[in-house]
């Protein structure tokens, strides 16, 4: 892929309508529930970009027969049952949340299977999924004594046991990898996390006829549980809603540039997604939701109407990060046009994402001219009341591609982003549609 540097140009104003691209997570729930089938499923606005092509091929390698046309995928799985041995060795590239949902998924059926990922990928602690399915019955074995990719699960045939599982940060990851494997378990499997992090696997499993109960903790606590059934009845037909995270990019970027109005059509907006237009509220965003449906597959779905708005500064504790934990770098560009400080606190996931977005967005967004402090968990950007510009990289990381290139619209010089392809992670479409409601 040719993957020059991009300079994206000052944009005078946005103005237009767009569809964002079909959810990333709910993507991958439904590639991998259909694993667990066997009928097959179709699978609407299946995201094609690289995580989710990543899936595909991963389920694949489990023996699932598969397709793709366009944005709609079908699957046919291997059942619970008796699901056979993994031909390859998976390798989940960039994708955390394929990695650890399948490590679920490959304890549960019990076969060897081995797992590596890109060098971001192979990067990331892997233990807060690895210690849980150990103490399920799991063997695992991997690099750094089974922190990290490469991953071999010895495959000791399942025999998973159920129980309850604490653990330590509010991850949709972790959760949905014990939930997945608790599918095989020998009794019920519960999950008690800090926070509330996004339950589309919760609403996935039900709507495949799995008995989940969802009791809220004192303290913004939550526990999750689930029987194993004997079956998976996946639904014959899913549909994936719009991607919040990635229309979270024309919101911010309607905001900051004046005389913006910008309307995203087929929006998700699950709960648990949206904390980042709770952020925005208290900042002054002027961002209207409508026309909210229920989904087939059990997600909400509206669309959101943002204008441009004089924002003031913030406080974002950790008590918002689950909500909104792909949007946070986003922040650093709303911060430097509100008035006075916007402070992240609490934000330590930031550093095991795709790249450090601690300190890579403090980095990159200070090369064009965001003055940004980075703190242990989180930054403190000032509202200068604006964004020069200049030239700034990705580093490998969509969420910082497209952040940066959303800066370059919103600067006095334009930012020229090293790396940009790296967009197609989860938005391949993403230039296209900056060229749609930009005008220049
Ligand atoms: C995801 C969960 C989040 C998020 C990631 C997708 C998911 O990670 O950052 O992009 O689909 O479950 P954590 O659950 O680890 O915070």
């Amino acid at each position: 892929m040719n993957n020059e540097p991009v300079r994206i140009p000052p944009a005078k104003t946005l103005r237009g309508e767009l569809l964002v691209p079909p959810d990333k997570s709910v993507s991958h729930r439904a590639a991998l529930s259909a694993l667990l089938s066997e009928t097959e499923t179709t699978i609407h606005n299946y995201l094609p970009a690289a995580d989710t092509l990543a899936t595909l091929d991963a389920v694949k390698t489990f023996g699932a027969k598969t397709s793709l046309q366009d944005t709609t995928a079908r699957v046919t799985g291997v059942g619970l049952q008796e699901p056979p041995e993994p031909r390859d060795i998976i390798d989940a590239r960039n994708s955390g949340t394929l990695i650890r949902i399948i490590l679920g998924i490959a304890t549960g059926f019990g076969n060897f299977a081995c797992f590596t990922g890109d060098e971001s990928l192979r990067g990331r602690p892997m233990r807060r999924v690895v210690g849980p399915l150990g103490e399920m019955g799991a063997e695992i074995r991997g690099a750094g004594g089974g922190e990290y990719l490469p991953l071999a699960v010895l495959g000791n045939g399942g025999g998973l046991r159920g129980g309850e599982h604490r653990i330590p940060v509010a991850s949709a990851q972790v959760k949905s990898c014990i939930l997945f494997a608790g599918l095989m378990a020998d009794g019920l499997v519960t999950v008690v996390e800090p926070g509330r992090s996004r339950d589309h696997t919760e609403r996935l499993l039900r709507a495949c006829g799995v008995d989940v109960t969802v009791e809220e903790l004192p303290g913004g606590a939550g526990r999750v549980g689930l029987e194993p059934p004997e079956r998976l009845e996946v639904p014959a037909e899913i549909r994936v809603p719009g991607d919040i995270s990635s229309a979270a990019f024309w919101v911010a970027a309607a905001l900051v540039v004046p005389g913006s109005e910008v309307r995203i059509r087929g929006v998700g907006l699950n709960p648990t997604r949206t904390g980042f237009l709770d952020i925005l509220r208290r900042m002054g965003a002027e961002v209207e939701v409508g026309g909210v449906a229920e989904g087939i597959s059990g997600e909400p779905v509206g669309e959101l109407l943002v204008r441009h708005s004089v924002l003031r500064g913030a406080r974002v504790g950790a008590e918002d990060v689950p909500g909104a934990v792909d949007e946070l770098p986003l922040l650093a560009l709303l911060g430097a046009f509100a008035e006075g400080e916007t402070v992240l606190e609490g934000a330590g996931e930031l550093r095991v994402k795709e790249t450090d977005r601690v300190s890579a967005v403090c980095e990159e967004f200070g090369r064009v001219g965001v003055e940004i402090e980075e703190r242990k968990d989180g930054f403190v950007v000032a509202g200068t009341g604006g964004v020069r510009g200049g030239r700034a990289n990705s580093r490998g990381d969509h969420r910082l591609a497209m952040g940066l290139a959303v800066a370059g619209l919103a600067s006095r010089e334009g930012v020229e982003v090293g790396d940009m392809g790296a967009a197609a992670v989860s938005y391949p479409d993403f230039l296209r549609h900056l060229e749609e409601i930009s005008c220049w």
